[in-house]
């Protein structure tokens, strides 16, 4: 099988960009190593303190930021670093020629039950104008991202990652610790009958989107003429890793309970990276506006909302928008 060196050579990576994530990815490995270690590793519960979000922070979020932190300044390859743990950007190396963002631990929740978690993470190019601690750098669209990618600490540890040229899966070999490519240039199906989406907050959403899921759950008798499926993971890596492998369409929509927040998920470290995963996969991801990677981010935690997945899905949830603002 092929080792993930190789591909990346293969897609034309520079150097310093396949040293930065092979760097990425031994900090993963630690995390991957202390997940499957679970209670033993001291790593279950949360800690006292809240990230800048409000969220308190468990003590595996801590953790992993701390590992991927402490690699990635150490490593001369990183100008500077932005977390969804961190309040502002951490400035790394003044010569490194790469902005990294990472949702060092998503699927928090999940974490104590024993269940999907993961590590999401971007890499932009660090212009040169720009002072190591300085959070404007950080605020490029998507379109700019140069590589990004997720590490699913599943039953199997895999990375999911793309440098423009096709998404790739890999599979951590823990017998040697390489990641070996299991399946090259991923393809979403076009169509789908699943879709992922929290119904919990259904009162809050906005029209459009009550519409589109209550004509999904009209099923064959309904305007879709067919059946269909619902997952939720709670942990966006792993529903995106179900999209990216079988098709479907997720969505975390705005919603009414905070009026001021567009949305749960935030673009530079969850959003962008999926969303360079599944353009990159032949699928769609969109706000019900525009497409997220041309998002001109203001601030480092921004939230959006997203709609993301199959192709033919995710057209077809945005024109319930755009008729909505039609009527
Ligand atoms: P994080 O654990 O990094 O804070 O992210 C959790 C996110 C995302 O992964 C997931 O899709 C969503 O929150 C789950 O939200 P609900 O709690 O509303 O299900
Ligand atoms: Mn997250
Ligand atoms: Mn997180």
């Amino acid at each position: 099988m092929k080792r993930l060196n190789s591909q990346l050579q293969e897609d034309g990576c520079p150097l310093e960009l396949i040293l930065l994530i092979r760097t990425l990815l031994a900090g993963c490995k630690e995390i991957s190593f202390r997940v499957g270690q679970g209670e033993l590793a001291g790593v279950l519960g949360s800690t006292l303190s809240e990230n800048v979000q409000g969220e308190t922070q468990k003590k595996l979020d801590v953790i992993s930021n701390q590992i991927l932190k402490d690699i990635l300044s150490e490593s001369g390859y990183v100008k500077a670093l932005s977390s969804e743990e961190e309040d502002t950007v951490v400035p790394c190396h003044p010569e490194g020629k790469y902005l990294v963002s990472i949702d060092p631990l998503d699927g928090s929740s999940n974490i104590d039950i024993n269940s999907l978690i993961g590590t999401i993470f971007s890499i932009q190019h660090a212009p040169q104008w720009m002072d190591a601690d300085d959070p404007e750098a950080f605020l490029q669209p998507g379109a700019q991202t140069v590589a990004a990618g997720y590490v699913l600490y599943g039953p199997s540890t895999v990375m999911m990652l793309t440098t423009g040229r096709g998404t790739h899966l890999y599979t951590l070999d823990k017998t040697h610790g390489g990641f070996l490519l299991t399946k090259g240039n991923i393809q979403i199906p076009e169509q789908t009958q699943e879709f992922a989406i929290n119904a919990s907050n259904q009162r809050h959403w906005e029209k459009p989107m009550q519409d589109y899921i209550g004509d999904l759950l009209k099923g064959e008798d309904g305007p879709r003429g067919k059946n269909f499926n619902m997952r939720w993971i709670a942990a966006m890596v792993g529903d995106i890793h179900r999209v990216l492998t079988r098709g479907g369409i997720f969505t975390y929509p705005y919603d009414n309970r905070e009026p001021n927040k567009p949305g749960k998920l935030r673009l530079l470290y969850e959003a962008n990276p999926m969303s360079f995963l599944i353009e990159q996969a032949g699928g769609m991801a969109w706000t019900p506006e525009k497409r997220i990677m041309e998002i001109m981010p203001t601030e480092i935690h921004q939230r959006v909302p997203v709609i993301m997945g199959s192709k033919q899905e995710v057209e077809v949830c945005l024109e319930y928008h755009t008729k909505a603002k039609k009527d």
